[in-house]
């Protein structure tokens, strides 16, 4: 058990005479602890039933020079005066009875100490009366953890039974001792051996040792100011009990130290309202705010102001007010490239800039909300443009892309309110739209699907309507181009004669250059496509001219027609185009007899009578067909 009780140096006062004459050092007391009853009187106490006329103490001091000393004691002026004191012994005795409940537990006075030359004056207060041994509560250590502050010894005194104790500690290492208490029992023996004990339920945070009286943090326990701020500890001080007056007493005393949790940095902020979703509409103002973050300092107790920043994601195109989270727009909603943007905002505590503990982040998921205030539109290359017009062969290979247009189909809006479909409206199975189904923009393509209807000899043009319409917009918007298609012709057609043969009679004996019989073939190809040459070729065609374009057949200027000779002629006509491309027909020409022979009887006719005005039968041997009578 600690006896030894220091009187504290701050309270001392060392009243030096100063002697400019002669060299001499200022007696001095002896500390001869305090539990003596000889020595400086330093934590002096003394029992309230001590009888008046007891010698109490013995003032005991010394001068380096050997000088004789003198004692004496003082009190304030007006104070009781509760003890004398022998001049030269330096015997103290109590002149006055001590009443605890009455008289104030402290009793100041001063102890005089003095020789030739100066003499010391020392304070010595408290003394402290208790109704039979003392018992009081010293707070020797208070940690500041963690601080560079060093432990504080604790010089002040905690007379009263229950001391409250303010301590502001900060996060303390689990097993460290915090606090130390002291009880001071100035009895001896069992009566003075104090034990120390926690009485109320936070000993589950804290311990404390039975005989140092060091509080402790228990293992596995630490205190987070962010869970509770404050503790009271009450803590027991017992003495082993000890005869009073006869009687067995056991004293104890209890005090409350209230511990304070400093609050430390140790915590990040905290985005309050998460998950944060902002929109940003079509028509929104550049500089709108879009979302307010907020973050609010984890450390409760002193928190830090936050600022905001963006630390990716934003593209350039959103912005945070670093004080108050505000985010904003800061491009116009239609130079947003995406449709959502992911932010990552980054919250930090003013001061702890560089520390890891001290920022936080969260994400900002802005999405740019369209609306479908646009109808696809199509462009040609010179802006929007209704009308798209294009020449073209006819005939055009199937799978071939008319490339001669140039169409450009966009909507402007986003997402859903951009899809639309492409047809193609007019005389079907010709032409083929591509793409059919189209997501903001397309470059348009027609596709040659029937090359034998796009005939020049039946259109010269061909009129299409190209309809774009949203697909799942509810305004579904649309848009028309008309599409004018010009063929050009090609030879693609061969001359066709009107009849595959044709039948003419000639009589014989026509003159040269008698007309026989006209052919026609046609070619519906414009120009010289359908310009023909008219030729005929054939054995029996030498007797023959033709008229290249005319198509007239006639004799040659030479020929005698014979029907004798030869009744009969078959030769081809062929009608060609420039490209040589023709056809063929089959022209049959009979020569008709007339009379252009004189009658000549063979020898057996002759010699039959003839009598004019009689009919007259004539065999005739080889000419069965024509029999012709001729009177003379
Ligand atoms: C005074 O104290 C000193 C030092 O403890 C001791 O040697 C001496 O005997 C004491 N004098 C008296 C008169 O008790
Ligand atoms: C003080 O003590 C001394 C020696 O013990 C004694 O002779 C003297 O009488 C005492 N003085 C008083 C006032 O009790
Ligand atoms: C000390 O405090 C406790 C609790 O506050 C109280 O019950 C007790 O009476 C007090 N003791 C004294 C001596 O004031
Ligand atoms: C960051 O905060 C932690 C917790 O308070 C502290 O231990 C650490 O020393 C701090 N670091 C800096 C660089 O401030
Ligand atoms: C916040 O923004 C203001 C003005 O934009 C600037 O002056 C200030 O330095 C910023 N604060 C921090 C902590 O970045
Ligand atoms: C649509 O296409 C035209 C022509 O290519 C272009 O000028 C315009 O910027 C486009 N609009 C959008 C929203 O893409």
């Amino acid at each position: 058990m600690k006896r030894e009780c220091r009187l504290p140096t701050s309270l001392f006062l060392n009243l030096v005479h100063v002697c400019l004459v002669q060299a001499n050092y200022a007696p001095y007391f002896f500390d001869n602890g305090a539990s003596s009853s000889n020595g400086n009187m330093a934590l002096f106490s003394l029992s309230e039933d001590t009888a008046v006329g007891t010698h109490v103490y013995t003032l005991n001091g010394t001068d380096p020079e050997g000088d004789p000393v003198t004692y004496g004691i003082t009190f304030e002026a007006g104070a009781r005066k509760y003890f004398a004191v022998d001049e030269n012994y330096g015997n103290v005795t109590l002149i006055a009875e001590l009443d605890r409940e009455v008289q104030a537990r402290r009793i100041c006075f001063k102890i005089l100490f003095s020789h030739s030359f100066r003499s010391d004056l020392v304070q010595s207060c408290p003394l402290l009366v208790t109704s039979s041994h003392l018992l009081f509560l010293r707070p020797l250590h208070l940690w500041l953890l963690p601080s560079s502050i060093p432990p504080l010894p604790i010089t002040v005194f905690a007379f009263r039974p229950n001391s409250t104790l303010f301590l502001d500690f900060q996060n303390t290492p689990v097993g460290s001792s915090i606090f130390q208490i002291e009880a001071v029992d100035r009895d001896t023996g069992s009566g003075g051996s104090i034990n120390y004990f926690l009485q109320n339920i936070h000993t589950n945070k804290f311990t404390i040792d039975r005989h140092s009286g060091v509080l402790r943090i228990k293992t596995g326990i630490n205190l987070d100011y962010e869970k509770a701020r404050t503790f009271f500890v009450t803590a027991v001080a017992k003495d082993g009990g000890g005869k009073l007056r006869g009687n067995h007493k056991v004293y104890s005393a209890t005090t409350t130290i209230t511990i304070n949790v400093e609050d430390i940095q140790d915590t990040p902020p905290i985005f309050v309202g998460t998950p944060y979703y902002g929109y940003v509409y079509e028509d929104t103002l550049v500089g709108s705010e879009v979302i307010t973050v907020v973050a609010i300092d984890g450390d409760r107790g002193k928190p830090n102001d936050i600022y905001y920043s963006i630390v990716n994601g934003n593209e350039g195109s959103f912005e945070i007010n670093n004080a108050t989270g505000a985010i904003s727009v800061v491009k116009s909603p239609t130079k947003l490239k995406k449709e959502v943007y992911e932010l990552k905002v980054q919250a930090s505590e003013i001061g702890s800039e560089d520390n890891e503990t001290a920022h936080t982040s969260t994400t900002v998921i802005i999405r740019v909300v369209d609306l479908n205030n646009h109808p696809p539109t199509f462009y040609g290359e010179s802006g929007t443009q209704n009308q798209f017009e294009v020449t073209l062969y006819e005939h055009p290979l199937e799978g071939e892309t008319l490339r001669g247009l140039k169409i450009t189909v966009n909507d402007s809006d986003q997402g859903a309110n951009a899809k639309f479909n492409l047809h193609l409206v007019g005389p079907g199975g010709i032409f083929r739209v591509v793409p059919q189904t189209v997501l903001n923009e397309a470059q348009v393509t027609i596709i040659v699907e029937n090359s034998a209807a796009i005939d020049y000899e039946k259109f010269q043009d061909l009129t299409f309507k190209l309809l774009a319409v949203e697909v799942n917009t509810p305004e579904k918007f649309s848009s028309t181009a008309d599409i004018v298609i010009h063929l050009l012709d090609t030879n693609d057609n061969i001359p066709k004669f009107s009849s595959d043969y044709y039948i003419a009679k000639i009589p014989e004996n026509s003159p040269g250059g008698s007309n026989v019989v006209a052919v026609t073939a046609i070619d519906p190809d414009s120009g010289l496509w359908g310009e023909l040459k008219y030729t005929i070729y054939g054995t029996g065609a030498d007797l023959f001219l033709i008229h290249p374009s005319t198509g007239i057949i006639y004799t040659q200027p030479w020929a005698i027609l014979d029907a004798e000779i030869n009744s009969k002629y078959h030769f081809f006509v062929k009608a060609e185009d420039i490209e040589g491309k023709h056809s063929l027909a089959e022209v049959f020409i009979t020569v008709l007899d007339v009379n252009d022979h004189s009658p000549e009887f063979s020898e057996n006719i002759q010699e039959k009578t003839m009598i004019i005005g009689s009919p007259v039968k004539v065999e005739v041997g080889f000419c069965m067909e024509v029999c012709l009578t001729e009177l003379q």
